[in-house]
């Protein structure tokens, strides 16, 4: 299979973390791709500096929530050409104690992450299904956590957030998979990306839990979940569809402590 691939690509939350290395990746593989993120100035700054470097990036600044700006924004970037792969990784998080969780930030959570992610699906449909016909294959990769499958204290928006994204990914496989569309999901493990690394409501063992757990015995980085999303966009994984992969070191299937 050439390692070089023909259209456009869309990642949402593209100007940090996990996003941002898969803008990267996805460019690199000779996709022109739109990094999309509310942050303006990131966004601009991210396409800019991949532009510097050869590659194919756009700026795409728009809020996920906004479902009229998000049709929009799509419409302006694809100018009427296929879409072969949207990856849906923004996301908002506030960890709280489930009794403590208020309204505020529940909408939030499910803005972003869950509604944000349909909106984008939605503005994508018709550009998924012209790739579908021109490629043979067109892709979506909603990134979810391994916290949609493991509990931890004060996870409870942000697990049920991710679990509603694994079904919601499972439910496309079957409704678009007659229109060639694939949809899959990656489950990452703890990556200590600037933002997860600075949240204050995060669990004080974060790092050192994921290490004991990790039969790999360090954390993983953007860069590794950016292979597999990138394996999901491409036609790589053309029998892949409905699944979720892990991405984790090993830490979804360890049942104790193992140092
Ligand atoms: N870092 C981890 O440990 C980890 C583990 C498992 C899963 N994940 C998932 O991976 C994804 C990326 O995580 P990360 O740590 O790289 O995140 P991050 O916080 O570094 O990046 C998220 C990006 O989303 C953007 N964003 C936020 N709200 C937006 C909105 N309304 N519209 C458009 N863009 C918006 C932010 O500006 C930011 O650039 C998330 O879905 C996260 O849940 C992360």
């Amino acid at each position: 299979m050439s390692s070089t691939h023909s259209g456009n690509a869309i990642i949402t939350g593209g100007a940090r973390g996990i996003g941002l290395e898969t803008v990267r990746l996805l460019a690199r593989q000779g996709l022109r791709v739109g990094c999309l993120d509310i942050d303006e100035k990131a966004a601009e700054e991210v396409a800019a500096q991949l532009r510097h470097e050869g590659l194919d990036v756009e700026p795409i600044a728009v809020d996920v929530t906004d479902r009229e700006r998000v049709q929009q924004a799509f419409d302006a970037f694809l100018a009427g050409q296929p879409l072969s792969a949207l990856v849906n990784n923004a996301v908002f998080v506030r960890f709280q104690p489930f009794s403590e969780l208020t309204e505020d930030s529940l909408d939030k959570t499910f803005d972003v992450g869950l509604k944000g992610a349909i909106w984008c699906i939605q503005a994508a449909l018709p550009a998924l299904r012209q790739a579908a016909a021109s490629f043979s294959d067109a892709a979506i990769i909603n990134v979810s956590s391994g916290a949609a499958f493991q509990g931890s204290i004060g996870f409870s928006a942000y697990s049920s957030l991710k679990a509603g994204l694994t079904g919601l990914t499972r439910q496309l496989a079957v409704e678009l998979g007659r229109d060639g569309i694939r949809s899959n999901s990656v489950a990452p493990g703890p990556i200590p990306t600037e933002s997860a690394l600075a949240d204050p409501g995060k669990p004080s063992d974060w790092t050192s839990g994921a290490l004991k757990r990790t039969p790999l015995g360090r954390m993983g980085t953007s860069a590794e979940v950016a292979e597999v999303i990138m394996f999901l966009a491409t036609k790589s994984s053309s029998w892949v569809n409905g699944q979720v992969i892990a991405v984790d070191g090993g830490k979804s299937i360890t049942s104790h402590d193992l140092r």
